[in-house]
């Protein structure tokens, strides 16, 4: 018999209860033993939930069962669920989790730690919410060196981007609206200012190069400056605008990782993942290009995931793995933003005449803004260019080539 707590019975940590309840028979039978839920964590209580019972306030309780072995951490946040998480692997109880803020910004230590006591921490949860995509990467790609990855990790944003392109609603009505879903982080800054993806492209990229970059240095924007008109005119050019986060390991091995608003045109998959789900397109190269898909949040599918690796950690519990170990990313092995190159779309004011830089640019015209598209440039000439225009620059984006 297992015994599980669960720190944190909000969104993802009641779906997990509710998946270990609802599935128990079903998992129990694939894993050929049984297991309970001990605790639950949480400064609330909950009298009419049927786990009130479990409820406990006080974390120590949990870590000072030594017949806890799986703690599941839902609490969100990097304190105290990090300090509670390295309390329990340093206990030698094995930790599932959600919280990419956590495995962002502590993981190469939790993994460090989860080894030292012979006690896995797995987080397939943290990105892509009930995508298997973690695990498929370690294990089904493990043949590949993976080159680039591009994803729609959030599905917040993707949500209020495609409200606002297919029923032209406001950003704030359809962000209030992926709040009441469940979808919405505590404070919705992390989704809209694109800080959760950027946790998450830090994830996937460690999982390529096994060198975890700091989520807070990599170039990061969100998506609150996007206006109607610019989803319109992406549409004019055939492309859906989309948070993109995206991980680049050059011939020499250097990390490129940045999360930003992207041009993706309709040839691209990821144009067409739309609402709350998530799309992560990996090259690699002997395969070549895959694609996870499925809902990026929401209760049940991420507690999906979580119970996922509930189930891998009881079912090989007896059994050697491999434990995953990544370095922290140095400043080295980061390869130099500026030379970064794709196409880009600048949104002008119409009226004026156009510099010449854009002379050779691909036009269209709509609600008073011009569009120009222009071919690859690196990041320091589209700077150049941007303020060369800048008395009647509105917005530039790059495309997703
Ligand atoms: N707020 C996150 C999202 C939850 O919208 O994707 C899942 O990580």
């Amino acid at each position: 018999m297992t015994k599980i707590a669960i720190l944190g019975f909000g969104v993802v940590g009641s779906g997990t209860a509710e998946v270990l309840t609802e599935n128990k028979a079903l998992i129990e039978e694939r894993l050929g033993s049984s297991y309970e839920i001990r605790y639950i964590l949480d400064l609330r209580d909950f009298p009419d939930s049927p786990f009130a019972d479990r409820v406990v306030h006080d974390f120590n309780i949990i870590l000072n069962d030594p017949e806890v072995s799986v703690v599941a951490e839902m609490m969100g946040g990097s304190h105290p669920a990090y300090d509670f998480t390295k309390a329990c692997l340093e206990a030698g109880k094995h930790v599932v989790t959600s919280n990419k803020e956590v495995v962002s910004t502590f993981g190469v230590e939790l993994c460090r730690i989860a080894k030292e006591h012979g006690v896995r921490y797995l987080f397939e949860a943290s990105v892509g919410g009930g995508i298997p995509v973690i695990r498929p990467m370690i294990n089904d790609l493990s043949s590949n060196k993976i080159n680039k990855i591009s994803g729609i990790l959030n599905g917040t944003t993707n949500y209020i981007l495609t409200s606002m392109r297919d029923q032209g609603a406001s950003f704030s009505d359809a962000l209030t609206e992926a709040q009441k879903l469940g979808y919405a982080e505590a404070n919705p800054s992390a989704d809209v200012d694109g800080i959760d993806a950027a946790r998450k492209i830090v994830i996937l990229a460690a999982l390529a190069c096994g060198k975890l970059a700091d989520p807070k240095t990599i170039p990061t924007e969100g998506i609150t400056a996007i206006t109607l008109t610019d989803t319109k005119m992406a549409q004019a050019f055939g492309y859906s605008v989309k948070l993109v986060g995206h991980a680049k390991v050059s011939e020499d091995g250097k990390l490129t990782a940045f999360v930003s608003p992207r041009m993706v045109p309709a040839c691209n998959p990821l144009s067409r993942i739309d609402g709350v789900f998530n799309g992560i397109l990996v090259d690699a190269n002997m395969v070549g290009e895959v694609m996870f898909y499925g809902p990026g949040a929401g209760k049940l599918p991420t507690a999906s995931a979580v119970v996922a690796d509930i189930i891998d950690i009881i079912a090989n519990r007896d059994k050697a793995t491999k434990p995953i170990l990544w370095e922290a990313a140095a400043v080295s092995d980061m390869a130099d933003f500026a030379d970064y190159t794709c196409r880009r779309l600048f949104l002008l004011k119409d009226g004026g005449s156009l510099p010449s830089a854009l002379e050779k640019a691909e036009l269209r015209r709509i609600d008073g803004t011009v569009g120009a598209l222009t071919e690859a440039m690196t990041e320091t000439e589209a700077s150049a260019l941007a303020e060369s225009v800048k008395d009647m620059l509105l917005s530039v984006y790059r495309v997703l080539d």
